[in-house]
């Protein structure tokens, strides 16, 4: 019983926001920041979860918690009578990240006998960005209590053992955030590119293709449910027009993903229109009223380096993403991220489409 590290990564959209409100597609692949958990078994029942970034070290007696029906709580107050049982979660940030943590300590470990850990988790992903940080917790989490308790039957990448991961961090997800659409956490399990529509299980994209993208945190505020509405209001006065902007950014999520999958599409000509398509994804949103001036500037300074720009996610404020051409020297992403840093922004020099 040796300590061990597991680890899950960040998602972007890459596509199709806001048009998957109303069943259209979108496409969404990992980032290379991720969530790391380190795992130190030891002898006696203690279980320990430390999450430095935002100050939560609780510590219970792992034989006191009892059992957690699988799949039979999937909500905070269901887990709130978990902690009755005396385990001292904290107030504020973390209290969520410690109820998940509980919940599938109840689900995965409670009664399997197993002996005490540490278990202390750690991300580059920066909170509440829309960068699915909760999502690579969850998984990565999953995977380090699936693996000591050995209930999988390699080293976390066979498909059973991706399907049994994304399974489990699904339920962590819905304990953090109700009914989210399960799509942060395919990525995070299953890495790559991911095509989601409503009401469908997320498709994996057969791609082999890694994209050098900037993320770009405006840092400005942006609340998703306000977005969503405005898109919605926009729609009822005006049908016709709105779905057909609905529909475009369909196509564009469908380009992309022949793109993604078209293994020998000549390069160059593939990239162009990549680009093309981020550019005419963002006027999209832009069209829906989903902008925001500081996306706009974030924009405006990518062009300046022929780059593309998009916002992700829901707009408002929030991120956006530029896609860097693969024959741009590494100086270039620096000097685009260092024009955008100069304006406030918080700058992410990525690859997207990595490892689950
Ligand atoms: C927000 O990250 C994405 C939206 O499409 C909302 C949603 O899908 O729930 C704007």
């Amino acid at each position: 019983r040796r300590p061990f590290v597991a680890s899950a990564p960040g998602k972007v959209i890459m596509f199709g926001e806001h048009a998957v409100v109303y069943g259209k597609s979108a496409i969404a692949g990992s980032v290379d920041m991720r969530a790391y958990a380190l795992v130190v078994p030891h002898s006696g029942h203690a279980v320990r979860l430390v999450l430095p970034d935002i100050g939560v070290d609780i510590a219970f007696d792992g034989r006191r918690l009892p059992r957690v029906q699988p799949g039979a709580l999937a909500h905070p107050g269901d887990v709130e009578a978990l902690l009755a049982e005396g385990i001292d979660v904290p107030d504020g940030p973390g209290r969520m990240a410690a109820l998940v943590f509980v919940y599938l300590y109840g689900s995965l470990v409670a009664d399997t006998g197993a002996q005490g850990f540490s278990i202390c988790v750690r991300s580059l992903l920066p909170v509440g960005a829309g960068l699915g940080s909760s999502a690579a917790y969850s998984v990565a989490l999953s995977a380090a209590l699936l693996q000591l308790t050995g209930q999988l039957h390699g080293d976390g990448a066979s498909e059973g053992d991706r399907r049994l991961i994304n399974g489990w961090a699904f339920q962590g997800e819905q304990v953090a955030h109700g009914t989210p659409s399960g799509i942060d956490n395919s990525v995070a399990t299953y890495g790559g590119f991911l095509e989601y529509t409503k009401g469908r299980d997320p498709a994996p994209l057969q791609s082999t293709r890694a994209l050098r993208v900037v993320i770009t945190n405006t840092n400005v505020p942006k609340s998703t449910k306000a977005l969503v509405a405005g898109v919605r209001a926009l729609r009822d006065a005006h049908p016709a027009i709105v779905d057909s902007i609905l529909d475009a950014i369909h196509s564009v999520s469908t380009t992309a993903a022949e793109l993604f999958q078209a293994p020998d599409a000549d390069d160059s000509d593939a990239e162009q229109r990549l680009h093309d398509i981020v550019r005419v994804n963002h006027g999209l949103l832009m069209a829906l009223g989903v902008s925001h001036p500081s996306l706009e500037r974030v924009r405006d300074i990518a062009a300046r380096y022929r780059m593309a720009s998009k916002l992700t996610g829901a707009g408002g404020g929030g991120c956006a993403l530029t896609l860097v051409p693969s024959g741009a020297p590494k100086s270039a992403t620096a000097e685009v991220a260092a024009a955008m840093a100069a304006d406030g922004f918080e700058c992410y020099d990525t690859v997207v489409g990595g490892a689950g």
